[in-house]
């Protein structure tokens, strides 16, 4: 089936569509020279670097690269496989698809979806002209709501009368069958296998597909009467779960690579009306992962902007893990006093709403917002429980710099200091905190040791272990020391026990000396002098401590990072954004020191 047009028809179907013409119902072109010129449809761009040439019938855009023949741009601009392209213009031109252009079955299925179609469309204009009869309340209805002759003829919007019969007898005398109508959802049987209309006493909102063919409609009452809505069933044209209201308008008008997803068609309608015309609508159902597949072909990122009551923020979290599979950015909005789009923007106006949108939270904001509306900050328990599933959520992030950028952010928020967020992050494997020897506690009652800085220690037992070989082995060899102790440093030592005894054989004192003046490290040098080292390596012993100082230094470097970063997020002087891009610089120092720890560290 892959290509069932034969050569023949393609080239004639390329020939009867003017590559210009059918272009230039999508963009606007300027004549230039014998070509024409146009903003890229496919790339966002201010100059126009589309170029259609008449003469050799192609496109070519030379911002994005794309280009091709007529049946190239409609493949991609209205996102068709081949044959559906060749089909589309075929139609176009009316150009007949005779059976043996394609397998029987398909012929079928088109000639059927045609006319499914048709019905439809006779639907919508046959409610819309409803509107036209005097005394209707459904123009009163849409004008009370605020929406404008134009706005209701642009979307087609129409009246269901009381009638049990008025459209099937309508649809009846332009030649289709009850059943046509039945399997395009307008029309009900009934016990005595009569039939009656679906749709009565509603203003009527068609439903248009991505091509702008109406596949099915959504009635509402025109009073406080349930179910608000009633819209049509599954049928062969409509499947809720991949339509979007209003995304044939709306994937023409994508404005910053967005899409806003809204949950009512009233809520788009008022969003157009005001000119913002990016703006789609679930059908009543939750986001599902086709509705984000179908979005990814038309914008970069969604914003959603569910409405702000219960039901608007459960149905917008159900949408969201599976919008992370699609791969498409993912932005929240979230509205005040229970309002939708559609009361929000007359209240507040469009500025206010575009500002809503502009700065509307991202998916971790909103999975944050949520854990914290849960729980109660001021209770231990509660904050500890907002801790973890803060951490939780941040496990999610795959970028170290965004994570590092959003720990800081919340740990400020909450009042969680970073170090625990870090250490809960690291499955409470402490990587990195103080850890002095507690048998020998030496450095913390002596913290104000010149040498003993409030610097954490990490814990590495090999660097310890390789420290102590390299006492020992001055300790032990008097006459090597010297040469030894003019390649290393004293403050490099890790331990600050390690650090006196280095210091005093520096003064020249041997083991006795240094073992009678120093008798808070006896249980130390005990250790030290336990430590065999007959078969020690000691070139390796030095490179071992010339690693450690290494580490030792690039650990230190990220406290005072981490120092830094804590007083940044409670300094209260600074702007958001200087406190961003610091906290952005910091993040990325630290992931510099990271990555050249990770080297280090076997
Ligand atoms: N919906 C539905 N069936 C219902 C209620 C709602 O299919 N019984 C769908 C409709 O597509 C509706 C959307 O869910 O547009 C959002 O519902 P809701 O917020 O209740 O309606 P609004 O669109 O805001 O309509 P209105 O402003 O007229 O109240
Ligand atoms: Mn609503």
């Amino acid at each position: 089936m892959e290509n069932s047009f034969p050569e023949h028809f393609i080239n004639e179907v390329k020939e009867r569509n003017e590559i210009v013409d059918v272009i230039a119902s999508y963009v606007q072109l300027k004549s230039a020279g014998p070509s024409y010129k146009a903003r890229c449809p496919f790339h966002n761009e201010k100059t126009p670097s589309f170029n259609v040439s008449r003469d050799k019938q192609i496109y070519k855009c030379f911002g994005c690269g794309e280009g091709g023949d007529v049946l190239n741009f409609i493949m991609k601009i209205e996102n068709l496989e081949f044959i559906d392209a060749v089909k589309f213009l075929a139609e176009r031109v009316n150009m007949p698809i005779e059976t043996e252009h394609i397998n029987k079955k398909e012929y079928d299925d088109n000639k059927r979806k045609q006319k499914y179609y048709e019905i439809n469309k006779l639907a919508a204009q046959f409610f819309y002209s409803n509107l036209k009869f005097k005394g209707n309340p459904a123009l009163d209805y849409l004008k009370n709501r605020g929406f404008s002759v134009k706005t209701i003829s642009h979307f087609g919007l129409g009246y269901a009368t009381g009638s049990w019969n008025l459209l099937i007898d309508h649809l009846a005398n332009k030649g289709y069958t009850e059943t046509d109508l039945e399997l395009c959802g307008l029309i009900i049987k009934n016990k005595n296998n009569g039939y009656y209309d679906r749709f009565r006493n509603r203003v009527m909102f068609p439903i248009f597909d991505v091509r702008g063919n109406v596949v099915a409609f959504g009635g509402r009452v025109l009073d406080d009467a349930l179910p608000k809505y009633l819209n049509s069933p599954e049928t062969e044209l409509f499947n809720k779960r991949k339509l979007l209201y209003n995304l044939n308008v709306a994937r023409k008008h994508v404005v910053n690579d967005q899409i806003i997803v809204v949950e009512g068609y009233t809520d788009v309608i008022s969003l157009y009306q005001l000119d913002i015309k990016n703006a789609v609508a679930t059908l009543g159902t939750s986001f599902t992962k086709e509705h984000g597949q179908l979005l990814k072909r038309y914008c970069k990122e969604v914003i959603i902007c569910f409405d702000g009551d219960a039901a608007g923020t459960s149905a917008t979290l159900r949408g969201i893990d599976l919008l992370k599979e699609v791969e498409l950015n993912l932005r929240i909005v979230l509205l005040p006093d229970k309002k939708d789009p559609d009361d929000y923007i007359k209240t507040y106006g469009k500025k206010s709403f575009e500002d809503l949108i502009k700065n509307a939270m991202t998916l971790i904001d909103y999975k944050i917002h949520l854990v914290k509306e849960k729980y109660n900050l001021n209770i231990p328990e509660e904050k500890i429980k907002i801790g973890k599933e803060i951490v939780k959520i941040i496990k999610e992030i795959d970028s170290s710099i965004e994570k590092e950028v959003y720990i800081n952010k919340i740990c400020k928020e909450i009042g969680i200091s970073v170090e625990a967020i870090n250490h809960e992050l690291n499955g409470n494997k402490v990587i990195f905190k103080p850890n002095y020897d507690k048998k020998n506690s030496y450095s913390n009652k002596r913290n104000n040791n010149k040498y003993i800085k409030a610097v954490p220690i990490p814990d590495q037992k090999g660097h310890i272990i390789a420290e102590r070989q390299l006492i020992k082995y001055m300790l032990t060899n008097p006459n090597r020391k010297e040469i030894i102790l003019k390649s290393i440093n004293i403050s490099d030592f890790l331990l600050g026990e390690h650090q006196i005894i280095v210091e005093k054989l520096h003064q020249g004192n041997d083991i006795d000396l240094i073992k009678s003046s120093l008798r808070e490290c006896k249980d130390v040098i005990d250790s030290i002098m336990a430590i065999e080292i007959n078969h020690i390596d000691m070139t390796k012993a030095l490179e071992q401590y010339v690693l450690n100082s290494k580490i030792y230094k690039l650990l230190y470097e990220l406290n005072i990072l981490q120092e830094k970063q804590k007083k940044i997020s409670n300094n209260d002087n600074l702007r958001k954004e200087e406190v961003d891009s610091e906290l952005l610089d910091i993040s990325i120092k630290m992931m510099d020191i990271n990555r050249e720890l990770q080297k280090l560290r076997p």
